[in-house]
């Protein structure tokens, strides 16, 4: 039995020589890129997403959840996206139509220059060793049986990447390093680590295909505040690391903030506001996005007693039915009659802001 608490010190380390090498090796083979001239890698246009509702003996479809509904956004080599919003929003539905987990309704994917749902299953298959995703539950995800080294080989074993059980050793080591645990314990299962320890290990078995996108999706939300910031971080100093590039899909806007570029705002399957994140932060213009920021807590007890809480009354309505015009609007303290019947288009207000709104459109 394991004294979590204790052994957290002996099973995190920090970073040999070794892996300070491989980390060197693989910013060798990234193409480098000045930050202002980074690179589109993945272009997502008018994504459709909507999932058959079926009744009867004969699944007859009664009609759709429309779980991502005409979402559009760019990624740059290196960068991070943000996805924020309500359970149920579509946020893990979009990162699962970027692995191509599903066949789409509608819409197009650009993933380093190829087109992803005109892929064939086993086109995908090599697309996933540059693409992967990381996903909410280090729990269910780790299976029991397998032991860490078992879990950290399972991609390079499908893409044969290690020719000897000497090399596989050194990408287990190697892996481990770099999340910041001790290599010493690869023979270990699952249950013998805490929780952050496992959304580590998840993290090094997506690392271990040598990636250069992650969708990470949920990663730290099952996990304790002062271990999400360690996780926040150590995706941070890995992407700095080896160029990675991140969809970071969260419901804590803050925490999301920290890592992105970009993000954006999903409500009821649509994008509400997409913008870089500081601008988001500091000029938040769809009503959604205000209400979101003014729950959040900040650190300053006395600026947060003093601000204004925007509550959000009722539920989100149903997918299955979402309401006519602005998806918003059953919920938006501005909704006029124009919202109920007009759905707004998203609109670019400059400094690369995109809101859809009436109000904020202004016509
Ligand atoms: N495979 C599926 N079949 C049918 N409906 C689905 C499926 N996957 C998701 N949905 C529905 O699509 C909508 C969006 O779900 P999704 O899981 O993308 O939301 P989310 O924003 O990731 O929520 P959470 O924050 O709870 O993870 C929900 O109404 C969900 O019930
Ligand atoms: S379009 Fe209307 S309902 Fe929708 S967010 Fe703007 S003001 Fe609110
Ligand atoms: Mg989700």
């Amino acid at each position: 039995m394991i004294d979590k608490k204790t052994d957290a010190y002996s099973l995190e380390i920090g970073v040999s020589d070794e892996v300070k090498e491989l980390i060197d090796e693989r910013i060798e083979q990234q193409p480098k890129v000045e930050k202002s001239a980074r690179r589109e890698i993945l272009r997502v246009d008018n994504l459709k997403m909507y999932f058959p509702v079926t009744k009867g003996l004969f699944k007859r479809t009664v009609g759709y959840v429309k779980a991502v509904d005409d979402v559009s956004f760019r990624i740059n080599q290196g960068e991070t996206l943000g996805i924020v919003g309500e359970s149920g929003s579509g946020k893990s539905t979009i990162g699962n139509c970027v692995m191509r987990n599903y066949k789409i309704t509608g819409g197009h994917m650009m993933f380093d220059g190829l087109e992803l749902e005109s892929q064939t299953p086993k086109q995908m298959r090599s697309v996933h060793k540059k693409l992967t995703m990381v996903t909410q539950d280090p729990y269910a995800s780790l299976d029991p049986r397998k032991t860490v080294s078992d879990i950290i080989l399972e991609g390079p074993t499908i893409h044969k990447m290690y020719s000897s059980k000497g090399e596989a050793r050194d990408i287990v080591g190697q892996m481990l390093e770099l999340v910041g645990l001790n290599p010493k314990f690869a023979e270990r299962f699952p249950h013998e680590f805490s929780g952050g320890q496992r959304q580590r290990i998840s993290i090094a078995r997506a690392l271990a295909l040598e990636p250069s996108f992650i969708v990470c999706d949920e990663i730290v939300s099952a996990l304790d505040v002062s271990i999400q910031a360690q996780i926040v971080s150590l995706m941070m100093k890995v992407q700095q690391e080896l160029g990675l590039t991140y969809i970071f899909i969260g419901h804590d806007l803050s925490v999301v903030r920290h890592i992105s570029n970009q993000v954006a705002v999903m409500y009821l399957g649509k994008i509400m506001e997409l913008t870089d994140s500081d601008e988001l932060y500091n000029r938040p213009m769809h009503p959604y996005t205000q209400a979101l920021i003014s729950a959040a807590p900040i650190p300053n007890p006395t600026a947060d007693r003093a601000r204004e809480r925007i509550l959000l009354d009722g539920e989100v309505p149903s997918p299955i039915n979402p309401p006519k015009g602005c998806n918003f609007c059953t919920r938006c303290r501005f909704a006029d009659e124009r919202c109920r019947q007009e759905e707004p288009e998203m609109i670019d207000v400059g400094n690369h802001h995109l809101v859809a709104c009436h109000r904020v459109a202004g016509n």
